[in-house]
């Protein structure tokens, strides 16, 4: 149960921290050491406190704190979609013991579930959104998961030879849920995607279509990748496509 809000200064930053009765922060810190095994050391991010969603997925209550801080501090209707179809397609897509990474993947819902489902899972963001990140997957994994989730900065177009080399990063499947609206980023994940997605790899995009550049973006898409679209959400207007790299693309 959230008691009050704590406020305090670093190096004339403002941060805040959601306090529980007994000694949250000291939880998070546990929590996060014990679970969740990043590529550095944890510092707090600027965050403010906005609200609570709570879902039910693959039989488990999950938490979802978020934030106002970035696009990648709330949970967007791709996400939401993507988590129900996953659920919904464990036939189809068997995650258990499969190497996943998450692009963008803000609060986490998407690699919670992922986690809890069975998979091996990279979830990435920017720098920013990483400490509210790491915070919802281990604390809706904890107790839930066949393999403890990871969380690692993903620049789309950064470093990607540096950070996720091919030879060792070789994934099943990767997931990717609202990463397509007007910014400016869109060549930049477009060369990810194509990075990322080895020939054995599946990539499962879901996305609300809202602006034409979301749909030339598909078309796009659609020249590196063979793509199926593979469920419609009309009440959310998003739609979740499963992809593969063509096999002549360079
Ligand atoms: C619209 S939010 C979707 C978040 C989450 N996938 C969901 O559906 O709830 C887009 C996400 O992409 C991330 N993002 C935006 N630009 C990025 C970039 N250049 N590199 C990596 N991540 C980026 C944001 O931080 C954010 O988490």
């Amino acid at each position: 149960m959230i008691k009050d809000l704590n406020c305090f200064f670093i190096a004339g930053k403002r941060y805040i921290i959601l306090c529980k009765s007994n000694n949250f922060l000291v939880d998070i810190i546990c929590d996060y050491k014990s679970s969740v095994k990043p590529n550095k050391a944890w510092t707090p991010t600027v965050y403010s406190c906005f609200g609570k969603e709570q879902f039910w997925f693959a039989g488990h209550q999950i938490t979802i704190q978020e934030s106002i801080e970035s696009y990648g501090g709330i949970i967007w209707p791709g996400a939401t979609a993507l988590c129900h179809f996953l659920e919904d397609n464990q036939d189809k897509i068997n995650l258990r013991n499969k190497k996943v990474l998450e692009l963008g993947s803000g609060t986490g819902l998407v690699s919670i579930v992922a986690c809890i489902l069975g998979a091996q899972v990279i979830a990435t963001d920017l720098p920013d959104v990483l400490g509210n990140l790491r915070f919802n997957l281990s604390r809706n994994t904890q107790g839930k998961r066949l393999h403890d989730p990871q969380v690692k900065t993903l620049v789309w177009g950064e470093d990607l030879e540096t950070n996720f080399p091919h030879s060792t990063c070789l994934f099943d499947y990767i997931l990717a849920a609202d990463v397509v609206y007007h910014h400016t980023f869109l060549e930049k994940l477009l060369l990810t995607l194509k990075y990322l997605c080895q020939p054995d790899t599946t990539l499962i995009w879901s996305n609300k279509f809202r602006f034409n550049t979301d749909y030339d973006f598909l078309s796009q898409f659609k020249v590196t990748f063979d793509v199926e679209l593979q469920a419609e959400f009309a009440d959310l207007e998003v739609k979740i496509f499963k992809a593969k790299c063509k096999k002549n693309v360079v």
